[in-house]
């Protein structure tokens, strides 16, 4: 398959409708951002939700139930809905970086990943304020904004620029993720933590970033950043090396020649 040119049709109308949809969320985003917003907790104080996750959530979820539906669909927001036997789920995250959206942080994406029988096939995340579009369809390579991108070619950790983030339990769980931390800043040229999951995984994908990992993330940040590393050339897994669980438990995603190493530091 080269690309969505190359694909067969339903995967192309699969693709064209994610991004559309990630583009028409974006836009919401873009027009509420740095506005009064309703914000409320989930599962811990720091755990937040805006009206915009949930508008995000319902423009794409009600599109999918009207233009697909016969698909599985899994959202951050509780828009699931399942069917047995369907082909295709789309596993969307409406707004990855909600700590940073409200509080008028610029680094959010829309995220929708979308599998076929099982495997990852389509993964598209949205930046709307840099207009920045990822995305990759299996076996096609990854682009941004219409560009192929690649991983970089970064062969020493000490000169490795890697990104990591914390789950919403680090004020109560021993299990936060901060060992390994101290030893990236400890080794690597720089580590940054800046809150999208998803748009992580596709700075890896362009070269922006060497490496990047986190634990006790969720389907949803990880269905499409996940293909467009892979597509970009890049390497993801578990922190022992086997296969990244589509779970988003824990990952790492590198450049691909850093991996061993970062696998050696971060285990
Ligand atoms: C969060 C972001 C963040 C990561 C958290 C995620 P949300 O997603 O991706 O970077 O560190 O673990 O939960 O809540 O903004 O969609
Ligand atoms: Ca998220
Ligand atoms: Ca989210």
């Amino acid at each position: 398959m080269s690309g969505p040119a190359g694909a067969d049709a339903e995967t192309r109308a699969v693709h064209a409708l994610a991004v559309r949809l990630a583009r028409e969320a974006g836009a919401i985003q873009r027009a509420r951002f740095e506005t009064t917003l309703e914000i409320t907790s989930k599962s811990r104080p720091i755990d937040l939700v805006t009206e915009v996750d949930r508008a995000c959530e319902a423009l794409i979820v009600e599109a999918l139930r009207r233009e697909r539906p016969r698909d599985d669909v899994l959202a951050e927001e509780g828009g699931a809905h399942a069917d047995a036997g369907a082909a295709w789920r789309w596993i969307v995250d409406p707004l990855d970086g909600t700590v940073n959206f409200a509080h008028g942080y610029p680094c959010f994406c829309v995220s929708i990943g979308v599998e076929r029988d099982g495997e990852r096939h389509v993964g598209v995340v949205y930046d709307p304020l840099r207009d920045e579009l990822y995305e990759a369809v299996r076996g096609g390579g990854a682009r941004r904004n219409g560009r192929a991108i690649r991983v970089s070619q970064a062969a020493t950790v000490q000169r490795a620029l890697l990104a990591t983030g914390f789950a919403y339990d680090v004020h109560d769980s021993a299990d936060d993720n901060l060992d390994r931390l101290v030893r990236a800043v400890k080794h690597a040229g720089g580590v940054r933590r800046d809150g999208s999951a998803a748009i992580d995984l596709c700075y890896v994908a362009c070269g922006r970033f060497d490496g990047y990992w986190e634990l006790k993330l969720h389907p949803w940040d990880v269905a499409a950043g996940i293909l467009l590393v892979e597509e970009a050339g890049g390497r993801v897994s578990d922190l022992a090396g086997g296969p990244a669980p589509a779970s988003g438990r824990e990952i790492l995603a590198s450049n691909g020649p850093l991996h061993d190493a970062l696998l050696a530091l971060l285990r």
